[in-house]
């Protein structure tokens, strides 16, 4: 069944795109000529230095040969899209609401306010040594200067790479040495929920010995000790507070790297995906205009962190290229108890927050009540964001949230895509619970056979994007084969999500999930075979595969097999801290089971299809296992699997 737009969304929109006939005139006219549709499209929505006269260069048959270009003889720098622009017709608006663990730690950061700090931030860092074109970590809470640092790197036409400050030190190192880091931006200490995160101390283990990283950033958030490195540690208050509030943007190419997200994918180490400046803030601008319609008075709130790919796009680039009032958030949504948002909603006047189905799930748990004594008046478009929504999720967010007064937007799209790409547009379609409906303009998606033939009609299938849009990611950093064998090799000619998908009657995209090796732990995405590396890694442990299974809050839950050396006993909690360490605290098993062997084909490679059914609770399903070289093995592992969290 489908649902009406309400009301409250579909009157008074803003975008042109307010109901399903503008829809399918817009893409329509962007699969017709693209190069038309997005050079306007930018024309309208950025503040070019040189405006592009170029569309697309290059396509995804020849990506082999070299990265895409959009509007490659266009110049601009990207802040000032975000920042100087606004100066003019709005400076005393509200840029970033910034709401700190404690609902009483507010700031209210104005465009000009917000343009004198990343002018300040990107005379210090240039004063440090930053360069054009070279690299800087940020590994930080959800702090104001997190975005002011994205941003003055951008200014600069240096490289930002956001690390999530829940990633251990060495996987922050890794970070550090693949993207060759000259400088490193942080906090002394985080805080989420009244704890405190060590991310200063983090950053100390994970740069010693790296030579490359010259100059240390560091925000005091809490005051409390942190070591010191002198020569290479700078208070953030000394150098930057100082500078000056007067800085002439760098001015860079379009395809010019604006940052590097580093994301797990089914194999090896998290790959650092690449997004350049012109086609990234074109795309977020239009898709966060668009899908949100967004107006000159909203209140707007994405609750997620800018450690991921959501935070870029949508709490920094998007809503200030579109001059909104964007919200930061540095709590959880359970501090001080299962009201936070909402009390949040009330105090600021929200009208549009986007979150996750995880966040929907342990707050639906908790019952009405904490909902119902918040005034949600001022809602009306309700997103989420990194997981397949259920629908008993899905209802709880439209009617006890919304009052079903509000439009739930199923935004699908992923690090790679840089923004939203299947997605309802709020006042335009009518939504069913669970499915992200239609393609935005612009976006061709197509369903596949594991051959790559192509799907018509109602059907399912892997979900494949067939023509290049402005947001995408141009290539994996360092190493562009590696990011031509992850997307393009499967389906020739087309881009491959990673995602199973299925196409209903009415034309609607379902999205299943990923069909590879890559897990969604509460919107964490994470790569199986790193948490099979971290187990191996104590010395108990022979061999381990690590599967997902359905859990009812998390999404997806973190199966384990693990195989003991002869001899050795297997302890979950060291297995549990060596995640922690090779990974981050959001790495953790769910369930474990120790088994005597893996099941493999006669070649030697892990069935993974098994492990996973029996993991999922459907061992009586397995269907042909006569190609293993030891099926005894599997009749093992069925009568010993764990069907319950501890
Ligand atoms: C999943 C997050 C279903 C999907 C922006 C994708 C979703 C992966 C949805 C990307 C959705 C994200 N419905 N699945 N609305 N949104 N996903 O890179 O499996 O952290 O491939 O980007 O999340 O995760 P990533």
């Amino acid at each position: 069944m489908a649902y009406e737009v309400p009301a409250r969304v579909r009157e008074n929109a803003a975008t042109p795109i307010h109901d399903l006939d503008r829809y399918r005139e817009h893409w329509s006219r962007a699969e017709r000529d693209p190069d038309a549709f997005w050079l306007a499209v930018t024309k309208e929505r950025i503040a070019w230095r040189k405006e592009p006269t170029q569309g697309l260069e290059g396509s995804f048959h020849t990506i082999a040969d070299g990265p895409l270009s959009w509007f490659g003889d266009g110049e601009l720098n990207v802040t000032e899209s975000c920042l100087d622009r606004h100066l003019e017709t709005q400076p005393d608006k509200v840029a970033i609401l910034w709401e700190g663990d404690e609902p009483s730690d507010v700031r209210k950061i104005t465009y000009r306010e917000l343009h004198a700090e990343v002018c300040k931030a990107a005379n210090a860092l240039k004063e440090l040594g930053l360069e054009k074109g070279e690299r800087a970590i940020i590994y930080m809470g959800m702090v104001p200067e997190a975005a002011v640092a994205m941003l003055a790197c951008a200014r600069i036409g240096a490289i930002h790479s956001v690390v999530f400050g829940g990633f251990s030190a060495e996987a922050l190192r890794d970070r550090v040495r693949d993207c060759e880091a000259e400088v490193v931006i942080t906090q002394d200490w985080g805080l989420r929920g009244s704890k405190t995160i060590p991310l200063k101390n983090v950053v100390d283990e994970a740069c010693q010995g790296e030579a490359k990283v010259k100059k240390v950033l560091v925000v005091k958030r809490t005051g409390d000790e942190v070591g010191w490195t002198e020569g290479r540690d700078v208070w953030w208050h000394d150098a930057v507070d100082s500078a000056s509030p007067e800085h002439a943007a760098e001015i860079v190419p379009a395809e010019h790297p604006l940052f590097v997200l580093y994301t797990s994918g089914s194999t090896g180490r998290p790959k650092g995906v690449v997004h350049t400046s012109g086609g990234y803030i074109t795309y977020t601008s239009y898709t966060h205009a668009t899908v949100f319609d967004l107006r000159p008075d909203d209140v707007y709130a994405c609750v997620a962190d800018v450690g991921w790919i959501t935070g870029h796009s949508y709490i920094v680039y998007g809503p200030l290229a579109n001059g909104a009032t964007t919200l930061m958030f540095e709590s959880i949504p359970t501090y001080p108890d299962a009201g936070r948002y909402w009390d949040m909603v009330a105090r600021h006047g929200i009208s549009i927050f986007y979150t996750a189905p995880t966040a929907i799930r342990v707050l639906a748990a908790q019952g009405e009540e904490p909902v119902k004594k918040h005034d949600r008046s001022t809602l009306r478009v309700l997103g989420t964001v990194g997981e397949p929504i259920n629908p008993e999720a899905w209802e709880w967010y439209y009617d006890v949230v919304g009052e079903k007064g509000c439009n739930i937007v199923d935004t699908w799209w992923q690090t790679e895509t840089g923004g939203i790409a299947i997605s309802p547009i709020a006042p335009a379609t009518p939504t069913k619970p669970g499915s992200a409906t239609y393609p935005m303009p612009g976006i061709i998606p197509s369903l596949r056979t594991p051959e790559g033939q192509v799907l018509r009609g109602p059907s399912q299938g892997l979900l494949c994007i067939d023509h290049p849009w402005p947001g995408q990611a141009r290539t994996v950093w360092g190493d562009h084969p590696r990011f031509v064998a992850t997307y393009f090799n499967h389906v020739p000619g087309a881009y491959f999500t990673g995602d199973g998908c299925r196409r209903d009657e009415d034309g609607y995209y379902w999205v299943t999930g990923r069909v590879d090796d890559v897990l969604n732990v509460s919107g964490h995405r994470m790569g199986t075979a790193e948490f099979e590396s971290a187990i191996v890694s104590v010395d108990a442990c022979a061999e381990a595969a690590i599967v997902a299974y359905p859990h009812p809050v998390k999404g997806q839950g973190v199966y384990a097999y693990v195989v003991a050396r002869e001899g050795k006993a297997i302890d979950k909690a060291e297995l549990q801290a060596a995640c922690r360490k090779e990974i981050g605290a959001h790495a953790r098993i769910d369930r474990m089971q120790i088994v005597p062997g893996l099941p493999k084909t006669r070649s030697g490679k892990v069935m993974r299809r098994i492990l996973r059914k029996i993991a999922e609770g459907r061992g009586d399903e397995l269907g042909d296992t006569s190609t293993l070289a030891d099926p005894g093995v599997v009749e093992a592992i069925r009568e010993g699997a764990v069907t319950s969290d501890d």
